[in-house]
């Protein structure tokens, strides 16, 4: 049996779940009673304009709703209700790539969001219900537009400030929305670069947009479209400091977050407002037990759930101080995290296993260097954790002394549900251990949808709803139901599939083992083949083409992308076509999804009725041999081909 690291005895102590026997006895409060559980929680956690009547109506399962009747708005959960107690408290501690500083307490959060709510209500005209696209750096104003939006009962959609023009256009198209929010653009490693020429190559062609808020950030340079670009500097400082906060209803959808999934076309994840705040607060306190006076830093970007959920909406709506970094934790060397971690007297730090892989690389000893005393927690998300890495976190950046929780979620599961908790829970090595109080997660054999044994791998579900879980996918009920309702049935009855293999230890621990479908996890960002395929089919020459991941020591996985030219082009110049395709990928998607390999195939693996046997390309990627029966293949020559491409 492996080793089982403990909590920090001293941090258990004064902790809101303190040992096992608590965390069971939250857990089996859920199992007993799973609406009283629920309902206890909404009442102490949440401040209710109206009461809700009802805890969970399932009627219309999977399209469920929870806490209905009630109203409430989640910026003044995250807001005015510390006015009283937490104003002068540091809401978000900002720091600019090149070191500049910035604490923002509640009470000036409140006053910039409310003047942020007026702007977009007056002058733009925004109402309850309208999608804003929020295309911004990772500075305080992106915060302060959620909160805006959230204030007046729009919907945000947040897109990663590195999706191309292409990939925001279609975003900005499926969401319809009327108002993008962007900035000039920001400093990345020293230098400035650009975002606002990005919108403008979005809506060169025609979308549902009419005004554009550009936050100037870097004062570079850039085109103003007269009538439909307005400067968030200049307009701010007229606007009213108060706004009324909208009722919301419980289920009238917060924001929409685009991630990518088995098809070419991304899906629009839609969350709640009542069960998406409620889950958010509740992971933050139990999972990382942030106290009153500690300081919290997750250097995720706002682009992704992980940003949405535990820098903003989670830390500010438990009362927390969040640091929001506008930098890379490298730059302008190794040390940069851990000086700020220093600086900062950091309490809960929470990365990605690829930022922690990139920083043990470049500087093995580089944290000993730094006073890292205050660290209580440390935690990681996105993507699977490898032991080593696990280690170095744990014995050199914990020094042995911090709970390691590796939280495990989704963009839709709003939240963490397979995760320690910092102060109870026994934790190993790149494990996700156990299902948070409340979320009912099972491994199961999706053929009986029977639970599967220790050591059996099986798909990761979730067998009852919860509050904080996707509601629909904007605008495609249909798609909602076959990509998270489609595949597992347990007693009969349909549940959700999170796309996750996992398995059981002896320990009833549970650990992830990856994707079962075609998404890719490059550096803990979602990919979908499909939707890289599309994009390389984008570029003229492509005839065939076949995305697969490949294990990557930094980033996880990595892409490989083999690609049938069209016969009568042939490859004139590999290296003209390598760079052609490459620049098709940035334009459609962006950087994140370049390709690591591309290997330029006569054909590809197909079966007779035409499907590509991916499994094969997945291993030829790897290097490995191909074991697998290969005489049902179309063309069973084809493998031998491509083995000799790979190796040459
Ligand atoms: O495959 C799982 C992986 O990331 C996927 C979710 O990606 P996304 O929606 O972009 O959200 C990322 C941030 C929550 C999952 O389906 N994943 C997430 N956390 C872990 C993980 N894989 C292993 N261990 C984790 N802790």
């Amino acid at each position: 049996m492996q080793q089982l690291f403990k909590p920090n005895k001293a941090f258990a102590k004064d902790a809101r779940i303190k040992n096992m026997c608590e965390y069971e006895e939250l857990a089996e409060w859920a199992k007993e009673d799973y609406e009283g559980f629920w309902e206890h929680f909404a009442k102490e956690k949440l401040d209710w304009i109206k009461p809700f009547e009802n805890v969970l109506d399932e009627s219309n399962a999977p399209f469920v709703k929870w806490f209905d009747g009630g109203k409430l708005n989640v910026a003044t959960q995250c807001i005015d209700r510390h006015l009283d107690s937490r104003k002068n408290k540091a809401a978000i501690i900002f720091e600019g790539d090149r070191g500049d500083k910035q604490i923002i307490t509640y009470l000036e959060l409140y006053y910039n969001v409310n003047r942020f709510a007026n702007l977009l209500k007056n002058e733009f005209n925004v109402k309850k219900g309208d999608r804003v696209v929020i295309y911004m750096p990772m500075i305080p104003e992106a915060a302060y537009a959620m909160l805006a939006c959230a204030r007046i009962g729009a919907i945000h959609s947040v897109v990663f400030g590195g999706f191309s023009a292409e990939a925001l256009r279609d975003r900005i198209e499926d969401a319809d929305a009327k108002v993008v929010i962007t900035a000039d653009g920001a400093y990345r490693k020293g230098k400035p670069y650009m975002l606002k020429p990005v919108v403008d190559k979005a809506l060169e062609e025609n979308t549902p947009i009419e005004k554009v808020l550009v936050v100037q950030r870097n004062f570079e340079d850039i085109e103003w479209v007269s009538g439909r670009d307005y400067s968030y500097n200049e307009l701010i400082t007229s606007q009213a400091p108060v706004c009324e906060a909208e009722a919301m209803e419980s289920e009238d959808p917060l924001f929409l977050l685009y991630t990518s999934g088995s098809t070419g076309k991304p899906k629009g994840v839609q969350h709640s407002q009542a069960g998406y705040i409620l889950w958010a607060q509740m992971t933050m306190e139990w999972v990382f037990d942030v106290k009153e006076n500690d300081t919290y830093w997750c250097t995720a970007d706002i682009g992704w759930i992980t940003g949405h959920t535990y820098i903003v909406y989670g830390p500010l709506a438990m009362g927390a101080t969040t640091v929001m970094f506008e930098g890379v934790p490298t730059y302008p060397d190794a040390g940069r995290a851990w000086k700020m971690v220093e600086e900062y007297k950091i309490n809960q730090f929470y990365t990605a296993p690829t930022a922690i892989r990139v920083l043990h690389k470049m500087g093995e000893d580089e944290p000993k260097k730094y006073d890292l005393n205050s660290l209580k927690v440390l935690g990681t998300v996105g993507e699977p954790i490898d032991p080593p890495a696990w280690r170095w976190y744990y014995e050199v950046v914990g020094n042995s002394q911090c709970s390691i929780v590796d939280t495990y979620w989704q963009t839709e599961t709003g939240g963490h549900i397979i995760s320690p908790i910092a102060s109870a829970t026994p934790i190993k090595p790149a494990c996700a251990t156990l299902p948070l109080p409340g979320i009912m997660a099972e491994i199961l054999d999706p053929e009986t949808g029977e639970k599967v044994e220790v050591g059996q791998k099986g798909y990761m579900c979730v067998t009852r709803p919860w509050p904080s879980q996707i509601r629909n996918v904007w605008g495609d009920e249909q798609r909602y139901k076959k990509s998270y309702y489609g595949d597992v049935k347990k007693d009969g009855k349909a549940v959700y599939f999170t796309g996750d293999g996992a398995v059981y230890d002896e320990n009833g621990y549970i650990t992830i083992t990856g994707r079962t479908d075609d998404v890719i996890n490059v550096s803990g960002h979602r990919l979908g083949t499909a939707e890289i395929e599309a994009a390389i089919k984008k570029h003229s020459n492509v005839a065939e083409v076949a995305v697969v991941g490949k294990p990557h020591d930094i980033k996880g996985e990595a892409i490989f992308a083999y690609v049938v030219l069209k016969s009568d082009n042939g490859v004139a110049d590999e290296v003209e076509e390598l760079k052609a395709i490459n620049n098709t990928i940035k334009q459609e998607i962006g950087n994140i999804a370049l390709c690591d390999d591309i290997i330029f195939a006569p054909g590809l693996p197909k079966t007779r009725s035409g499907k590509i046997m991916r499994r094969i390309l997945r291993s030829l990627a790897k290097g490995e041999a191909i074991t697998q029966d290969i005489s049902t293949l179309e063309d069973p020559s084809i493998v031998a081909k491509l083995e000799a491409l790979i190796q040459s």
